[in-house]
């Protein structure tokens, strides 16, 4: 490892925060030095405020050294050379809240200058990747905090960078989407990436860094391989399987008759995180099941439904005639109609109404005649 490329080289370097007046505020960064391998995990620990996330600004570019320098693939970090292999994923992700994940990640592309075909093909990959393939769609300022570090993270890896510069990548995300984050980050090492990581939580960086230095107050108080650092030389290990619990006590006599002290001898607890990863894991297993035998169910009565349907609606079709008899109708001759019987028909009903008919015309003429005879009186 020792022989390997240096990707990042941190000499020297000191960050003052100055206030208006240019009088030292805040000291984030004192005398700090380390460098980040190729194909390595490197992890930047340290407590709130002990200036983690400004070494990282000044690894950018975004922020001047006081004092010191910094070197990215043997440049400034300000040279657009290192810019085109870095990715970073922010504290907090500054996205537009009103695109959605493929248009934000499009948006990043782009600014890379990647081809059409390259920037759809690299977008819907990173899309699955971070597992935001069913909330491709949905505007970001929807999303949930694991999934908007999600989206980040795809960000981060936009222009297929070499090295990957990842502020607390895990932050907000539960115990399923923290482990998918590590595994990433694994895989990602695999295809020959190098990472800095930046965390305060222990557990992330156990699992996946290679390599460590802890800062406190803006100094770097240790540094080293992880393997090295963590392991005690004083305390001896020893994991077995199928010690029972008569074996156990005779073990113990013996540690005892040989004056070693056993700090403690007993069944091996596992990790909290691989506990709950098996329950969620057993737990999504058996909701599989039960939405398996339901579609089973579901398919099986749709067959018995298909199975029948047809010979029921046959049957409708076929068996309605003969199921409901129509009454039978004497097929007669159709009545020959004659001309003069339509006509008949066509006069009024009832000779009665002709006749009312006929009075009140002949009343009317009568009246009019009277009516007559008394405007001309007789001479
Ligand atoms: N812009 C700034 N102006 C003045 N002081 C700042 C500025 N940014 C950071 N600091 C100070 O620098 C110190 C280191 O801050 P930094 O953000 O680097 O810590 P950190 O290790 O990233 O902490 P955290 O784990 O909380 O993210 C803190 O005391 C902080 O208050
Ligand atoms: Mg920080």
């Amino acid at each position: 490892m020792s022989d390997t490329r240096k990707i990042v080289e941190v000499m020297k370097l000191h960050k003052v925060y100055k206030d208006f007046w240019g009088r030292e505020k805040v000291k984030a960064v004192t005398n700090l030095n380390f460098d980040v391998r190729q194909g390595e995990i490197f992890g930047l620990l340290g407590p709130n405020g002990a200036g983690k996330t400004t070494t990282i600004k000044l690894l950018l570019g975004l922020l001047f050294p006081s004092h010191g320098k910094v070197t990215i693939f043997n440049q400034s970090p300000r040279s657009i050379f290192s810019k085109n292999r870095l990715g970073f994923l922010p504290e907090e992700s500054y996205l537009y809240p009103y695109q959605n994940a493929e248009e934000a990640l499009n948006f990043y592309a782009k600014l890379f200058n990647l081809p059409a075909k390259v920037r759809k093909k690299r977008v819907n990959d990173l899309i699955e990747m971070v597992g935001l393939d069913r909330a491709r769609k949905r505007f970001i300022k929807e999303y949930s905090k694991g999934m908007a570090r999600r989206i980040g993270i795809a960000q981060a890896l936009i222009n297929d960078p070499e090295f990957i510069i990842l502020d607390e990548p895990t932050s907000g995300l539960d115990p399923i989407g923290t482990r998918e984050i590590k595994d990433l980050i694994l895989e990602l090492k695999k295809h020959g990436k190098t990472i800095l990581l930046c965390s305060h939580l222990l557990s992330d960086v156990e699992d996946v860094c290679d390599r460590f230095c802890i800062l406190y107050n803006g100094h770097k108080i240790c540094e080293g391989d992880i393997d090295t650092l963590l392991e005690n030389e004083d305390v001896m290990q020893v994991t077995s399987k199928g010690l029972d619990p008569d074996r156990q006590k005779r073990l113990a006599h013996w540690f005892a008759k040989e004056g070693v002290e056993v700090y403690q001898l007993g069944n091996k607890k596992q990790r909290l995180e691989s506990f709950f990863l098996q329950q969620i894991e057993k737990a999504r297993e058996e909701q599989m099941e039960q939405q398996k035998t339901k579609r089973e169910l579901k398919e099986f009565v749709a067959e018995v439904q298909k199975d029948q349907q047809p010979k029921d609606v046959l049957e409708q079709l076929v068996a309605k005639p003969v199921e409901k008899e129509q009454p039978k109708v004497k097929e007669e001759p159709a009545p020959e109609v004659k001309v003069e019987d339509l006509i008949k028909k066509e006069q009024p009903k009832s000779t009665e109404e002709s006749e009312v008919k006929v009075e009140v015309n002949q009343n009317l003429i009568d009246s009019l005649i009277n009516k007559k005879e008394t405007n001309n009186p007789p001479k």
